[in-house]
């Protein structure tokens, strides 16, 4: 037996063989729950949130609880006080190209806005009742029972449906524990007729915008999308939409499975720790970081070859660099043997 281990170790082949075997299961074993991520569309591939020490929900740069739960930025205003969202035109709130009202009992209100680019609209106020109900069982024992906020959990009125639809839709909520730092993306516990039912219940109570984004991607523009995310996005999610760790146990989350209208939604209404691009995007050019998103980030051609998992150069590159070596030296020896 000893000389068989002795034989084997000096058997010149091993090393090689060895460092060419760990390489491919250490990559296989990193990438395969990002390829996965990426194929499924149900999973993030982020790194799992830790559970903070004190046990309650931070904000941003280690912020304590009972601070604004929007990581700083400000709610978006009720339509029709002198601050709502989008005092520009074209950027999101309903100051924009086209606005359609509802007129009931000589009152005017809202419930559609938008351009060619993108319609916001407010789920219809038949929603308002099962929403309520669907509050009551899903949402209420942490946000309490008029969204008015707990110790646990932030006060939900003023945020505007596309805030409570991004949240549910995604699956962040209803949440599963108080004590994550971030509530990550998971499979959704209320369908979609459900959560903008949700969403018109929360509403209800104190309407405010932006609505609910559908966005239009025809006649999107990808190369202007893509320099649009290589400046707004990529510092936070990486070049590649891979997602990417942030300060105090936060991160940034692939961006694999986002719809369109996830992502509108989240551009528009800065989720916990991502700003709100308002102003400074304007419909169209959401709608070309959009279709940036959901056609090239989702659906990479990957002219070079395989992937591995679009973490970027000098990994990739690494692992290329050590299943080459190592595939060479095999080869160099092989040839060796035989001559
Ligand atoms: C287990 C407790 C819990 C339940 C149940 C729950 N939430 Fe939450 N919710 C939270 C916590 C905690 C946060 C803050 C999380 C964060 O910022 O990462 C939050 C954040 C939110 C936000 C973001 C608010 C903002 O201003 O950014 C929305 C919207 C929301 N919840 C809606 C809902 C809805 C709708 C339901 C029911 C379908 C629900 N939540 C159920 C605990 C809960
Ligand atoms: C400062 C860092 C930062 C920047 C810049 C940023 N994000 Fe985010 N993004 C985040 C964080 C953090 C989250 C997770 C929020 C949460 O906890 O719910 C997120 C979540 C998202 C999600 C939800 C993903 C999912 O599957 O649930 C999308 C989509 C998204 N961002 C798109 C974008 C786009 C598009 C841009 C550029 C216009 C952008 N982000 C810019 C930090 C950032």
């Amino acid at each position: 037996m000893p000389s068989l281990i002795r034989s084997l170790l000096k058997n010149r082949y091993l090393i090689p063989a060895g460092l060419v075997a760990v390489v491919a299961v250490i990559g296989l074993a990193s990438f395969g729950s990002g390829a996965g991520g990426a194929s499924n569309g149900a999973t993030s591939s982020a790194p799992t949130a830790a559970t903070n020490p004190i046990g309650r929900i931070t904000h941003g740069l280690g912020s304590v609880p009972n601070v604004n739960f929007n990581g700083g930025v400000a709610l978006p205003q009720p339509v029709g006080s002198p601050n709502y969202l989008g005092g520009r035109k074209n950027s999101g709130g309903p100051n924009s190209s086209i606005r359609i009202y509802r007129h009931q009992n000589g009152h005017k209100s809202l419930v559609a806005y938008g351009n060619s680019s993108i319609i916001y609209k407010t789920p219809p106020a038949s929603y308002i009742k099962p929403g309520a109900a669907l509050f009551a069982q899903n949402c209420a024992v942490c946000h309490g029972p008029a969204a008015e906020g707990t110790s646990i959990a932030p006060n939900l009125i003023g945020v505007g449906p596309a805030t409570v639809d991004f949240w549910v839709s995604t699956g962040r909520m209803p949440a599963t524990s108080t004590a994550q730092v971030e509530a990550t993306r998971k499979p959704p516990r209320l369908n979609k007729l459900q959560s903008l039912e949700v969403a018109a219940f929360v509403n209800s109570l104190d309407p405010a915008v932006p609505f609910v984004p559908y966005v239009n991607l025809k006649g999107a523009n990808l190369s202007k999308g893509a320099s649009l995310f290589a400046l707004n996005c990529a510092a936070c999610h990486t070049i590649t939409g891979a997602g990417d760790a942030l300060a105090f146990d936060t991160f940034a989350p692939s961006l694999r499975a986002a719809s369109p209208q996830q992502v509108a939604e989240a551009i528009r209404t800065g989720p916990a720790n991502m700003p709100r691009f308002t102003g400074n995007l304007s419909d169209s050019q959401v709608r070309d970081v959009v279709a940036y998103v959901t056609k090239k980030i989702q659906h990479p051609s990957n002219p070079g070859g395989a992937a591995l998992g679009g973490v970027g150069p000098v990994a990739e590159g690494f692992i290329a660099l050590l299943i080459g070596v190592g595939g060479l030296v095999l080869i160099a020896f092989w040839i060796g043997d035989r001559a």
